[in-house]
């Protein structure tokens, strides 16, 4: 049975994975913009305490329940909790959240993607500044655009995951992962040579209370959630294909600690590019679309960099959609036992209907009056958030800290005394954390969690 549903070659296959997974848009895209739009300084201060003692703790508890059950996460939590219990709901919920996530992850990535391809046919250099901005605007709006790279990149994922954890998934990820970090350290050198280095290292760096609220903090939280892939099974689903002689601790912590390396760098190469050319850090999401092209279009080297930083967010995008529509092909894999290279196609092809709507979010022209329109009037009028907006704020708010929630709850007040055999015996000399990891995930995760919830309804 274990041997049928694969395993990595080794550890560090499992931590390119792993890492793979982590490391994605939330990386490149998200991370960088938040932190303009929270003031950055003591924003990434507390999201690096949040990574330290929610997301890491997580992270261990979800690659120790599935390298101890060799089983994605249902069938982990049937496992553990002797038969059908209400504790398998969590690995239910996270099936869910990987159709929801990766339906408009999917059009993001196709974005890099058509990037990509414009930085390179075209290139930015003749554009003005406002062609370059309002192209932004015109590739959202554009329903064509939008399904092509959609179906064109879930076809990739599709493909790849359709052969399998080693000679797909693994392959994939020892391939991209390698180019992803030399990318980023060729941006990085560029941006260190650039006049707005020291400017970006100190709005990075520098702690400054005057854009922190209550709701940053928040905003830490949940984003440590998404960018560690946390929450919705992604780590059990990967850590269900580790040997069980691999060691929990080391290996977390190195995913962790790469994630946000890239995180980080991703934003001392963002932000002294947006200063060396004068733009706002606070750009919101259209910082890598908007202000990073037309960046790039008034520097020298523009040419060459603007393509190579495109790629490297496709191929972030890439290694993170491959681990969450695995989440979805497991269950169908080990609980309905559908062959591999169908369940993968069966869900590739839903996942991409189910992102039909999320594509035509921006547009007017398929549906008159406004697609966005109808799913404002359906979803509530009041915050005015559209299909794509809205499936964004339920996975990233609701779906993943609940998970997390669970997951946490789950191992250290159900598990106990198997949680501390199946994930420390192998390594006695980290053997002292153990009571500290069962602290916060006993008391520390559930209070942050709840925090979340009690400001997404407006009562924090
Ligand atoms: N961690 C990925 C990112 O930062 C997103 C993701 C979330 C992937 C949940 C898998 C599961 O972009």
């Amino acid at each position: 049975m274990a041997q049928e549903r694969g395993h990595w070659s080794s550890r560090f296959g499992f931590i390119l994975a792993a890492a793979g997974s982590a490391v994605g848009l939330g990386n490149i895209w998200k991370f960088p913009y938040i932190t303009g739009e929270n003031g950055g300084g003591w924003f990434v201060l507390i999201y690096l305490g949040c990574i330290a003692i929610v997301g890491l703790p997580i992270m261990m508890a979800e690659v120790l329940i599935g390298r101890s059950s060799q089983l994605s996460p249902v069938g982990a939590f049937r496992k553990f909790s002797h038969g059908g219990s209400p504790w398998m709901g969590i690995g239910w919920l996270g099936v869910l959240a990987a159709f929801v996530i990766l339906s408009y992850y999917s059009i993001v990535a196709g974005w890099a993607m058509h990037y990509t391809w414009l930085s390179v046919s075209s290139g930015f250099a003749e554009m003005e500044t406002d062609a370059i901005g309002a192209l932004f605007g015109s590739v959202y709006e554009n329903p064509w655009i939008n399904i092509g790279w959609h179906a064109a990149f879930m076809a990739i994922t599709i493909a790849i995951v359709a052969k399998g954890v080693h000679g797909g998934i693994e392959l994939a990820s020892r391939v991209l992962m390698p180019v992803l970090f030399i990318i980023l350290l060729v941006l990085l050198i560029y941006a260190a040579t650039s006049d707005g280095f020291a400017q970006a290292f100190k709005f990075i760096f520098m702690p400054d209370t005057s854009k922190l609220t209550g709701a940053s903090v928040l905003e830490a939280l949940g984003h440590s959630f998404f960018t560690l892939s946390l929450g919705m099974g992604a780590m059990i689903t990967y850590g269900s294909y580790l040997h069980k002689k691999d060691d929990l601790v080391s290996t977390s912590i190195t995913i962790a600690i790469l994630d946000t390396g890239v995180a980080l760098v991703a934003c001392l190469v963002l932000f002294p590019i947006i200063f060396s050319v004068g733009m706002d850090p606070a750009a919101g999401p259209g910082l890598v679309f908007v202000s990073i092209p037309i960046a790039f279009s008034q520097m020298a080297g523009g040419a060459i960099l603007a393509p190579l930083f495109f790629l490297l967010l496709t191929f972030a995008a890439l290694t993170s959609a491959i681990s969450l529509l695995e989440v979805a092909v497991a269950y169908f894999v080990d609980e309905i036992k559908i062959p591999r290279v169908i369940a993968t196609v069966m869900t590739g092809v839903v996942i991409f209907i189910f992102g039909i709507p999320s594509a035509l979010s921006g547009g007017t022209a398929l549906f008159g009056s406004g697609f966005s329109d109808m799913t404002q009037s359906i979803f509530g009028e009041g915050d005015g958030k559209n299909w794509f907006d809205l499936f964004d704020y339920l996975a990233s708010n609701w779906m993943l800290p609940l998970g997390g929630l669970g997951i946490a709850v789950f191992v250290a007040w159900r598990m106990g005394d198997k949680a501390r055999e199946e994930g420390f015996k192998t390594s006695n000399h980290l053997g002292k954390m153990y009571w500290g990891w069962v602290f916060l995930l006993r008391y520390i995760v559930p209070i942050g969690v709840l925090a979340v919830f009690l400001h997404a309804i407006g009562i924090i």
